[in-house]
């Protein structure tokens, strides 16, 4: 088959890493001789049709994966295979979408025609959502869950823990940056667990961010924008920096400081300085359930943690209702095939992707 792999140096990827740069680019090149992944007998195999993609994808081209992986992690498609454990809950020609953890292994990842999957870790795509729309609940929409559900514990939408009201000052969440495409599905999964949702966003994304839940938003490049938050809202113990970059995460616990409380940042970015605010950061790839490290033999473990692989089976059942009260983010469908993914990782190096998410049609 055909796939979008990886072949940088370690030592090209450390000075990436390091300068923020992207030297020798593309770090990846189509092969068209790429083994057809094997699937266990809990596993789906997938025709790649439409795939996703997210910041973390050019961060795997340029520095953090080793040379010979499948980049790419949201994809939607068709099952060609089910191994056989899978065969009571799938069948060949289902519609599926599901995230890979691309950049890190040889036989799996999204830019490829075909992908493997855990049949409980994939949801089969309701008929009126097309496979476009369907690659927005991946990475983005699963980040938003994980951490507003798994980790500071708001209710899934839709589930019956939402019949609790939110008690008193803890029912109101701060989400930094609400206009990424994990900010556009915290504010709705913030929104529909019952929460007032405040934000930060651009002015340009003011309109964007309210559509999508928020109750207040306030321009991150504001110099008075801590303040401005605490003169209305002084009693927050919860927040998401959906950033996790420069200020934000200092910002986020300056708003955090009256009460304290617990800020989930999506990228490390220092620790607290506010007496009382914890920094807790997450990292989605453990909800797949392995053991991984980034910038191999140098960069960060993880080590596997099978309550986050529970919590990610729990999602992908869910996700049928889940679908149905929070919408997509905005997509943009770029050039057709492995051209429009390097294209659009391009954009998305140069922070020129704001509002939504890029979507490329790999196969028909
Ligand atoms: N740890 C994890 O598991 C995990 C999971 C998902 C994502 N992430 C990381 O989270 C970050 C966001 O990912 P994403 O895909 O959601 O982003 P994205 O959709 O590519 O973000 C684009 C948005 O970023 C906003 N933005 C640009 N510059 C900004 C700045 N200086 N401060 C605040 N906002 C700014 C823009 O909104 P405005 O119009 O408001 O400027 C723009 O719409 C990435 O670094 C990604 O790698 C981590």
């Amino acid at each position: 088959m055909q796939a979008l792999i990886t072949h940088r140096t370690l030592p090209t990827r450390i000075f990436n890493a390091l300068s923020g740069k992207a030297i020798f680019s593309p770090g990846a090149k189509v092969h068209d001789n790429v083994p057809i992944p094997t699937i266990n007998s809990q596993q789906l195999l997938v025709k790649v049709k439409t795939v996703a993609l997210n910041p973390t994808d050019f961060k795997h081209m340029d520095a953090l994966a080793p040379p010979g992986c499948i980049l790419g992690c949201d994809f939607a498609g068709e099952v060609v295979k089910v191994g056989e454990g899978a065969a009571g809950k799938w069948k060949v020609g289902d519609r599926v979408a599901s995230v890979a953890h691309g950049g890190m292994y040889p036989d799996e990842g999204a830019f490829a025609e075909y992908a493997k999957v855990n049949h409980d870790l994939a949801w089969p795509i309701p008929g009126d959502i097309s496979d476009a729309d369907a690659t927005t609940y991946g990475v983005s929409a699963m980040t938003a869950m994980f951490a507003l559900n798994a980790r500071l514990g708001l209710p899934f939408p839709g589930s019956k823990e939402n019949a609790k009201p939110a008690a008193g000052d803890e029912s109101t969440i701060f989400i930094y940056a609400g206009a990424t495409s994990a900010g556009l599905f915290h504010l709705q999964a913030a929104k529909a667990a019952g929460y007032t949702v405040v934000t930060t966003a651009s002015p340009r994304s003011f309109e964007l961010v309210k559509k999508f839940g928020a109750d207040a938003v306030f321009d991150y490049r504001s110099s008075t924008v801590v303040e401005d938050i605490l003169a209305k809202y002084p009693n927050l113990t919860k927040a998401v920096d959906c950033f996790s970059e420069g200020p934000s995460s200092s910002i986020c616990a300056q708003v955090l400081k009256p009460k304290g409380g617990t800020v989930v940042l999506l990228l490390p970015n220092g620790e607290s300085k506010v007496p009382g605010v914890q920094f807790e950061m997450i990292m989605l790839y453990t909800v797949l359930g392995r053991a991984f490290q980034m910038l191999a033999p140098l960069g960060p473990k993880f080590e596997a943690s099978q309550s986050d692989r529970e919590w990610a089976a729990r999602y992908y059942s869910a996700l049928p209702e889940v679908a149905r009260l929070l919408k997509p983010t905005p997509t943009v469908s770029l050039e057709p095939g492995f051209k429009g993914v390097l294209d659009g990782l391009e954009k998305l190096r140069q922070r020129k992707v704001v509002g939504g998410k890029q979507v490329v049609q790999l196969q028909s």
